[in-house]
């Protein structure tokens, strides 16, 4: 039976994991970081020299990029030293490491989906720091898996959750129109993390449903597949421009199926939870 560390395991993609892994055929151990702080690389050291598992699935980050804009320590102590410390004792042990990223190592400004084979070119601090985590880890870890996807939601804070929470509270919600990626739920994510637990597939894969939208568009569709369209009316308005549409390339190289459509899955997700925190 693998032993499976999932680090960050309360966050979105950590809560939709633990949610679909088998224990029968898995033998989990989860962690947040009251339990173990990946900056911490004594600690991560012991829990790995303890518990030594075979794969490390890290969920764990600082995913807020305004946050990040006003915390560049953390967010470099979180995003890039804390994966250098799982890889570091990931080595030690022979694990394997699963380890999620996101589209923001991209500059954002293209006008075509971003593959796996093109350069990375971060602008914001959350992308820079979760830039410099993919490369400690791909230096320090020869069994690595990167999984890049955007616009993350599932159980807990996010997109879904802020626009539902709008509903009764206010009449109007501004959104940015010319701001477009791929909504990804965490459960599809999960899906696709589980395929990596059992195979040797090593690289860097981008991971997100099938199509695209604007945050406009998102937001749009979230009110409508709650029958609340009439409850809060929709201003879409120009923030900063961004394009960080990713293509599955190498899912497609590797044959390994792909993640839904967003609005199917969105309208799944919402059906079954509502999409409240
Ligand atoms: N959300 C998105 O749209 C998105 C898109 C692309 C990629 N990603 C990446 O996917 C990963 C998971 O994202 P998510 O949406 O699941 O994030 P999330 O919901 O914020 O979960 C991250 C988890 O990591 C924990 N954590 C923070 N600092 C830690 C530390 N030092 N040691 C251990 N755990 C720590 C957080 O705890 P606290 O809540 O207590 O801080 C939280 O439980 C992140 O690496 C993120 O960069 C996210």
């Amino acid at each position: 039976m693998q032993r499976v560390w999932i680090t960050g395991a309360e966050g979105h993609v950590g809560t939709a994991l633990t949610g679909i892994l088998d224990c029968m055929e898995y033998r989990l151990m989860t962690t947040d970081i009251n339990e173990v702080d990946i900056t911490n690389l004594s600690q991560v050291i012991q829990y790995v020299r303890v518990n030594r598992p075979d794969v490390i699935i890290n969920c764990a980050g600082l995913s807020d990029a305004e946050y990040c804009e006003n915390h560049i320590d953390e967010a470099y102590k979180v995003n890039a030293i804390g994966v250098r410390n799982i890889a570091l004792a990931a080595q030690e042990v022979c694990a394997k490491v699963i380890h999620i990223s996101t589209d923001d190592v991209f500059d954002l400004q293209s006008e075509l989906p971003y593959n796996e084979f093109d350069e990375t070119h971060p602008k914001t601090i959350y992308g820079k720091s979760k830039e410099a985590g993919e490369k400690f880890l791909m230096q320090l870890n020869n069994k690595f898996t990167i999984i890049r996807s955007s616009w993350i939601y599932g159980i807990g804070r996010d997109f879904v959750d802020k626009v539902l929470k709008c509903v009764g509270k206010q009449t109007e919600l501004e959104v940015a129109d010319n701001q477009y990626a791929v909504p990804t739920s965490s459960d599809e994510l999960a899906k696709l993390i589980c395929h990596f637990i059992d195979h040797e597939e090593y690289g860097i894969y981008h991971a997100v449903c099938k199509g695209s939208c604007s945050r406009y568009e998102f937001a749009q569709a979230i009110l409508e597949y709650t029958n609340n369209t009439d409850k809060l009316t929709l201003k879409p308005v120009e923030g900063r421009a961004t394009y960080s549409v990713l293509d599955n390339m190498m899912l497609r190289l590797n044959g390994i199926e792909e993640p839904a459509d967003w609005k199917v899955v969105l309208k799944d997700y919402l059906n079954k939870s509502g999409g409240m925190e």
